[in-house]
């Protein structure tokens, strides 16, 4: 651990994205704190801290000793005073609905030290958006992991038109510190470098499927054992939340006003019957319980 001024990291928002950040920063040695408003999420990423840490040690990935490490490192809380107030950089990944953020950021400067980093692990809401929220705008960037943080090794880091440029370095050096390979966007542009590419495919995946041409496993086959992606379209809208695909898609048509933005009808069903992917069981597969 080597980042200059940074020891205490928090994490806002223990799900899908956030008890994985938060578990990234503790292997690497950070003292972290995770909070989440829901009971529930937090015993959920406790649970997972305590099989996973074990399976790494029973697989050879990782020494015992580590394993202990990154144990006491982690702490989970609903007290979101209790997770920021010491905290150099805060890491948020609650839902994606800017009024929550702007809430949540709006908190976050009251209760944080002067000097601490508020990033957004937010997959396209620039943060331009939420850090007029805070009276620290130049502390105020994006730092963006993909699904699942603890493999996945990208992290976009933008450098926001208010966000000071040491602010942003020091987010990417934190993220080489903890094993990740960060790209720095000098610009905020919606959905940022992966998703906008990742949409492009999920919007002509969707389409094929709409027109009745194939079944989605068969699209899924074709970008697997054609183009060689370890997962096709839908599996991965199942990995990463067929939730989030709605509030992405229904976020960028308000914005914009193009109804090809809008979420196509089996996502809009999903979303309505709660068919979310692995985090509910169902989405476009089964997840039966493990
Ligand atoms: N959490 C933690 N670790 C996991 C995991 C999970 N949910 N799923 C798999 N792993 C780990 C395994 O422990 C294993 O680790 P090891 O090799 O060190 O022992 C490794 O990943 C491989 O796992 P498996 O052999 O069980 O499974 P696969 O080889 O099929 O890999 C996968 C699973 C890593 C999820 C792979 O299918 C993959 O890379 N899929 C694509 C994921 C992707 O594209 N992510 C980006 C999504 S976009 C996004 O996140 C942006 C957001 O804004 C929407």
């Amino acid at each position: 651990m080597a980042i200059a001024g940074i020891n205490n990291i928090c994490v806002v928002g223990a799900g899908n994205m956030g008890h994985q950040i938060a578990l990234c920063c503790a292997i690497a040695g950070y003292k972290v704190k995770c909070t989440d408003i829901s009971r529930e999420i937090l015993t959920k990423a406790d649970e997972f801290v305590n099989t996973y840490l074990p399976q790494r040690v029973a697989k050879g990935k990782m020494a015992e000793e580590a394993a202990q490490q990154a144990r006491a490192n982690i702490f989970f809380t609903r007290d979101l005073e209790e997770a920021a107030v010491d905290a150099d950089v805060v890491i948020e990944a609650v839902l994606e609905k800017l009024d929550l953020k702007l809430k949540l950021f709006d908190q976050l400067d009251k209760i944080c030290p002067e000097h601490t980093i508020l990033a957004t692990n937010s997959s396209f809401i620039v943060s331009s958006k939420i850090a007029p929220a805070t009276k620290r705008p130049e502390k105020v960037c994006n730092m963006h992991f993909f699904n699942p943080a603890l493999v996945m090794k990208l992290v976009e880091v933008v450098n926001g038109p208010h966000t000071a440029d040491e602010v942003a370095q020091k987010i990417f050096d934190l993220a080489k510190d903890i094993g990740k390979i960060p790209v720095m966007l000098q610009k905020e542009i919606y959905g940022f470098l992966v998703n906008r590419i990742l949409a492009a495919i999920n919007h002509e995946a969707m389409h094929i499927y709409d027109m009745g041409v194939a079944s989605y496993e068969d699209i899924d086959k074709a970008v697997v054992h054609a183009l060689g992606h370890p997962m096709g379209p839908f599996r991965l809208m199942d990995l990463t939340g067929i939730d989030l695909s709605y509030y992405i898609g229904m976020e960028r048509y308000r914005e914009t006003g193009d109804p090809t933005h809008k979420p196509s009808p089996i996502i809009v069903e999903k979303y309505v019957k709660k068919e979310w992917g692995q985090k509910t069981g169902k989405g476009f597969y089964d997840y039966p319980p493990k």
